[in-house]
């Protein structure tokens, strides 16, 4: 009966996803370098922000050898405007690891990649490598939590999503991605027009994260601002309060934060610069 349940609920779903997916330029790339960046671009940057800086990034950089050999400098500024830089640098470390070590095939080796959780090892290994594996994040947390009637988490999560995963599980992680991210919404989801309805519990018992808090939000603004300025040309601190117009007690809060990340260096002059 369960079985019957998640057949033709996932046959609804790929019925819908065929006419209604979005269109993204990583979509069907098996490319799993692509797939990293799109992937790693993604994690806290919404997807339609992405896609200017992914382009870029791939003209650039178009494979792990490239971004292995690249400056840190230009891996920033590739990166600016999409926030939490040290992703970046993170992926620079993955791109040197590949290069030594060869890709990675499983989730379970994927994830020891730098910068690489479980979302993404997931991602990579659906996408790139045809691995049948759920690629868990909060908008399928969300979706599954609607259709099972509670909230899920932990182990309780992974046990679901594996259990309603579909074949080829890359169609239905973009599929379950898609629904979140356009009916399945967090706040206000359009129940009327889902193509599941009939199988879902109902909105009830998912509640949504609450949003960041001011001070975060301000302190991440002030490390992009100082990356942005640091990308144009090496400063000293007064021209980075300057620059940023910041007051210099979280200046300095800041930069402390990005040197202990190994994304900006100081030398003996005073003078701050991207890492090497
Ligand atoms: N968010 C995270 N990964 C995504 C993907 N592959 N397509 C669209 N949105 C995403």
């Amino acid at each position: 009966m369960t079985l019957l349940i998640e057949e033709e609920r996932n046959e609804a779903l790929f019925s819908w996803y065929q006419v209604e997916q979005r269109s993204f330029p990583w979509r069907g790339a098996t490319d799993p370098y692509r797939i990293l960046v799109s992937e790693t671009m993604l994690q806290q940057t919404q997807a339609s922000r992405v896609i200017p800086f992914y382009h870029r990034f791939v003209a650039r950089l178009p494979t792990t050898a490239s971004l292995a050999a690249a400056d840190l400098q230009e891996v920033l500024g590739l990166w600016t405007g999409l926030g939490y830089n040290s992703r970046g640098l993170r992926l620079r470390e993955a791109a040197r690891k590949i290069e030594a070590d060869g890709w990675p095939t499983t989730p379970e080796a994927l994830i020891e990649l730098p910068g690489v959780g479980p979302y993404t090892a997931s991602a990579i290994a659906s996408f790139a490598f045809g691995a049948s594996v759920p690629a868990v994040d909060t908008n399928l947390r969300r979706v599954l939590s609607r259709w099972h009637g509670e909230p899920l988490n932990g182990s309780s999560l992974q046990t679901a999503a594996i259990a309603s995963l579909g074949d080829p599980s890359s169609d239905w992680n973009q599929a379950m991605m898609d629904l979140g991210a356009t009916t399945c919404v967090s706040k206000m989801p359009r129940c009327g027009v889902c193509p599941v309805k009939d199988w879902c519990s109902g909105p009830a018992s998912y509640s949504p994260a609450p949003a960041q808090g001011r001070f975060e939000g301000s302190a991440r603004q002030l490390r992009g601002a100082i990356v942005r300025s640091l990308v144009r040309g090496d400063a000293a601190f007064r021209d980075i309060v300057q620059q940023t117009g910041f007051p210099t007690v979280q200046v300095e809060m800041a930069l402390a934060d990005l040197m202990s990340e190994q994304l900006v260096n100081r030398d003996e002059g005073g003078v701050y610069r991207i890492a090497e």
